[in-house]
């Protein structure tokens, strides 16, 4: 949550750093600041309510001069968004300005003591406590501003990315991360002079350089316009930096000719899956190889048990994974909110095997519950998408989705890129502990390698959802139903719908009806049944006849060629047929494609949600 930009260099640092916001814009878009130490070396700070258009918008007439700079664009955590609040903050000289991703546990403790000693506050936030306190740190140990840093980051608890200017010292930019990712592209101008662009994730980057360092937890990194570039720890450690090769491309970061990225998105999903897959489902030889599992067969094969932690959109594709593999490997597979599951003392064993899927990778509550696990021993596995995530480096072993930058909040080829990685998983640990026959793996493997096309094919026929949805816009409820593998598919059909419309929806297993949530059926009330021809079909079937006695409206997703469900709904989207463990992957995009209409139908900005952000930093 929120977003960092930050440039040192010889170009103008204002339209590098809006470039960046706009990229970053799905972390937050409540608020939005830059700062940049003009030509004539004035500090300046430019901020505004909303999003990054109407940062642009409000600075028209200022001096927006400057090769060195940083930005910022908010989801608010500790102030209401307001410009006051928003970031960049200054010190109470205003020789420094700071941004901040995070949360600072202790800001209250610490706001209180800089009072004391004089401090004046303007805004509510955590951040401006930061650059007090950095500012308090110079004046008492009369240090340079990178030993302030280290003295005031010693003092903080929490959370924290930040990036921070010295008006006096218009040549460095300094910036440090705790528990909230940081990036540092290294660059080299035509001159060959040193470059240096801070990102919270790659995108503000990639245009720039693909030459990045992953800044660790407890790092400070101090760039100036020689070339320098010093990383240490809290500790004083001198650190080695360690450059990394970007593997993204420009346009994965357009929208390419769709309205939105979460419809490219969707329609993006068979290609990214074919991605995926490349290189570890091996079609000829009726094999599956996973890099990250080849030195740790063992841990599979001899582990108690696996837990899957997740949030949200992950959360499903790991209950579905939990499906798999308890059917295909014969093991205990426990899934688990990562938010509850951090906090709640599990009973976890050294032989345990932890799966964190999250396809930012630095969701706090999973990044957290991974911690946990790793304190007691257990082996870590991280199914991620964004490469060099927190996550990602905090596993002992795992796997990438490889299926693109995913910019649209609502999560869409994420999910179907977990779950097929998860079917993979779920594959190689059946053969390392001989689980399956041949005959099956080897029909698994087969059918896994179609269902890119069959994504395809489910696109191709489901145009005409667009104008389906128009109907629905009136709905303030819906619910939606499935069982087996098709229940985590009626709960991420609703969360789709619920954040990106905001009508209220809510997914069940469908044989639950009866126990409770049958009583909100009547003729306002559309259901949506994924009803595929493979699964509990007949019980199904009996569930929707419930339904319809008490005049619910019925909208269902059917296996291609089916008659009887499709004869009693109000309308059905088409699915081709597949083993019924892949039938999710399928299923979800009718869904993806009535929350995206409904949404868009309803005005609403389904790329950036209201009160929402792409990646969860923050508890
Ligand atoms: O990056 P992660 O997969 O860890 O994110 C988890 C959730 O925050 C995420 O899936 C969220 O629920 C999405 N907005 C759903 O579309």
């Amino acid at each position: 949550m929120c977003g960092i930009v930050g440039y040192l260099g010889d170009q103008q640092a204002y339209p590098i750093l809006i470039k960046g916001l706009h990229r970053l814009e799905y972390r937050g878009y409540d608020s939005a600041g830059v700062s940049m130490i003009s030509q004539s070396g004035e500090l300046n700070v430019y901020k505004a309510k909303g999003k990054v258009v109407a940062l642009e918008e409000s600075v028209k007439n200022d001096d927006i001069s400057g090769t060195i700079g940083i930005a910022h664009t908010r989801w608010a955590t500790h102030g209401e968004p307001n410009a006051t609040n928003a970031h960049p903050h200054y010190s109470q000289s205003k020789n420094l300005s700071l941004v901040h991703n995070g949360i600072i546990e202790n800001y209250k403790t610490l706001r209180t003591e800089l009072e004391s000693r004089g401090y004046t506050f303007c805004s509510e936030t955590d951040t401006e406590v930061l650059v007090q306190l950095v500012e308090c740190m110079m004046d008492t140990h009369k240090s340079d501003l990178f030993t302030a840093v280290q003295f005031a980051l010693k003092s903080v608890v929490g959370a924290y990315a930040i990036a921070i200017l010295e008006k006096s010292n218009p040549d460095q930019l300094i910036c440090a991360r705790k528990g909230s990712p940081l990036i540092i592209g290294v660059g080299k101008n035509e001159n060959g002079n040193a470059e240096y662009y801070l990102g919270s994730d790659a995108t503000p980057i990639v245009e720039y350089t693909n030459q990045v360092i992953y800044l660790n937890d407890e790092e400070i990194a101090i760039m100036d316009r020689k070339g320098r570039l010093d990383i240490v720890n809290l500790q004083n450690v001198q650190q080695t930096p360690h450059l990394h090769t970007l593997q993204m491309n420009l346009d994965q970061l357009e929208k390419g000719g769709f309205p939105h990225f979460m419809l490219k998105e969707i329609w993006e999903q068979p290609n990214a899956l074919r991605t995926c897959i490349r290189g570890r489902l091996n079609k000829e030889q009726k094999d599956v190889i996973l890099s990250g599992i080849i030195d740790n067969k063992e841990k599979f094969k001899n582990c108690r048990r696996i837990i899957i932690c997740a949030c949200g959109t992950s959360w499903h594709s790991a209950l579905i994974g939990k499906y798999f593999i308890e059917e295909a490997c014969q093991i205990p597979v426990e899934v688990e909110y990562a938010s509850e599951f951090r906090y709640r003392n599990p009973v976890i064993f050294e032989d345990d095997v932890v799966i964190a899927v999250s396809q930012s990778g630095e969701t706090a509550d999973t990044l957290a519950a991974i911690q946990l696990a790793k304190s007691k021993g257990a082996f870590l596995y991280g199914i991620c998408n964004v490469i060099g995530s927190s996550i990602a480096r905090a596993t002992d072993s795992g796997t990438y989705l490889h299926v693109g930058a995913e910019i649209g909040v609502a999560s869409t080829k994420a999910f179907t890129g977990q779950v097929i990685t998860l079917s993979l998983l779920g594959l190689v640990i059946a053969k390392v502990r001989n689980t399956l026959s041949d005959d099956m793996y080897n029909m698994l493997v087969d059918e896994l390698f179609m269902i890119p096309d069959k994504m395809q094919w489910t696109l191709e026929n489901n145009k005409n959802i667009d104008e389906f949805a128009q109907k629905f816009t009136y709905c303030k409820n819906f619910i939606y139903l499935g069982r087996g593998y098709n229940y985590p598919v009626a709960l991420e059909g609703a969360l789709k719908l619920k954040e990106i419309s905001y009508i209220h929806a809510e997914g069940y297993p469908a044989a639950e009806m009866k126990h409770g949530p049958i009583a909100l059926i009547d003729e306002e009330m559309p259901v949506v049944v994924i009803a595929p021809r493979q699964g509990m079909y007949d019980k199904v079937v009996s569930n929707i006849q419930e339904i319809k006695s008490r005049n619910g409206k019925i909208i269902s997703v059917v296996t291609e060629g089916d008659t009887i469900v499709k004869e009693m709904s109000d309308y059905s989207f088409v699915i081709p047929d597949t083993r019924d463990c892949f039938v999710p992957m399928l299923a979800v995009i009718p869904l993806q494609l009535l929350s995206y209409y409904v949404a868009t139908a309803k005005g609403r900005n389904v790329d950036q949600p209201r009160n929402l952000a792409k990646s969860v930093t923050v508890e």
